[in-house]
């Protein structure tokens, strides 16, 4: 699988990211482990987990996922052959969240402890603390790297001010800083003040930011839970409206040209995107984490791009122009 140097780092991830947030929970060990080998069989080697995954989940308390992806690894002794990236921010048992420098150091120990090793490739913020001064933030994140525990770090749920504010600290005091922004981003863009809690969905400021400088910019959420094929499931309401219809128009039109499916397409749009997007892929069958990983066959010409992003866009009056 091709492969991507993230930000000004020295890590290289693979095209695609395996996103895990329900291995090793909703997904029992042994799938888990099938769908972890098809990712690497396929040539994937970034592996996207969280401190808290799969809190959420009735009888789960958090770190199900890197556990899981733990003994995968030391089972498979594929350790230095993968990427592993997570996060911290969010609170679940044992842990209060937030992003001081005591919780960044703590949080840190434990997911090494899950994960069985000795190093995170990559160590994400995954939400905002306007509590803790940035300076502590990013002064903890540096001592890390500075330890050899962590490789590179990045930002997902930031706004992008507070990215740039974030890196700006860190560029004064000579720290590391973010080389990555992970948020929510598919082919439907969402209505205008649509709310998803706390995620922060990829926006045009932040596309110009990651251009400026250098930011890898990753998307999770991309296939909204298969709902752009599923009969079993409706797209989420924050990205209802007439726009979506003439754009979802668009995304099947393009996939008939290429005899692929819509999930395929959205993918490799983004990754043909400007500035381009790394993909989480998911799945809980094989057979759909096949689908996803095949859409790396898939390439659009720049006619399919210009309409895939022209639909829906309003059409200016030149009256208005005048
Ligand atoms: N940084 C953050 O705040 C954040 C937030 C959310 C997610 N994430 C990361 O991103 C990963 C993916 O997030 P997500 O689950 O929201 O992604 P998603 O791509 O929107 O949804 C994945 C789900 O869609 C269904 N699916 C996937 N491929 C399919 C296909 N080809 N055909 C039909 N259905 C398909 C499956 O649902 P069923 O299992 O129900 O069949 C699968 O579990 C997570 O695992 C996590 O690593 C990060």
């Amino acid at each position: 699988m091709e492969k991507i140097r993230l930000g000004d780092s020295d890590v290289e991830v693979s095209a695609l990211c395996l996103g895990t947030d329900l291995i090793g929970s909703k997904i029992d060990r042994e799938t888990s482990f099938g769908l972890l080998d098809l990712f690497r069989e396929n040539g994937g080697s970034f592996i996207d987990t969280g401190n808290f995954y799969a809190a959420w989940l009735p009888g789960c308390h958090g770190g199900e996922s890197e556990s899981t992806i733990g003994l995968w690894l030391k089972a498979r002794a594929c350790r230095d052959e993968m990427v592993v990236a997570t996060k911290i921010g969010f609170d679940y048992p044992g842990c209060d969240g937030g992003l001081s420098g005591a919780e960044i150091e703590r949080e840190c120990e434990k997911s090494l402890r899950r994960l069985q090793t000795d190093r995170l490739d990559l160590y994400y913020a995954h939400r905002d603390d306007e509590k803790t001064p940035v300076e502590e933030t990013m002064e903890a994140f540096d001592k890390l790297i500075r330890a050899g525990k962590v490789r590179a770090i990045g930002a997902s749920n930031l706004k992008v001010w507070r990215i740039a504010e974030a890196n700006t600290v860190s560029r004064k005091c000579g720290w590391a800083g973010y080389s990555v922004v992970e948020q929510r981003h598919t082919y439907l863009r969402p209505r205008h003040g649509a709310d998803f809690g706390p995620q922060v969905c990829i926006n045009p400021d932040l596309e110009g930011y990651s251009k400026r400088h250098g930011v890898t910019l990753i998307a999770y959420s991309v296939l909204l839970q298969g709902a752009y094929t599923r009969q079993d499931r409706a797209l989420p309401p924050q990205y209802a409206g007439p726009e979506s219809v003439e754009r979802m128009r668009a995304l099947e039109g393009v996939a008939r040209e290429l005899g692929a499916t819509p999930n395929q397409v959205i993918i490799a749009w983004m990754r043909q995107s400007d500035p381009a997007v790394l993909p989480i892929i998911a799945g809980s069958r094989p057979e759909q984490l096949a689908e996803n990983l095949a859409a790396l066959g898939v390439t659009l010409t720049a006619g399919q791009m210009m309409c895939l992003n022209t639909a829906g866009n309003p059409v200016i009056e030149q009256a208005w122009l005048r």
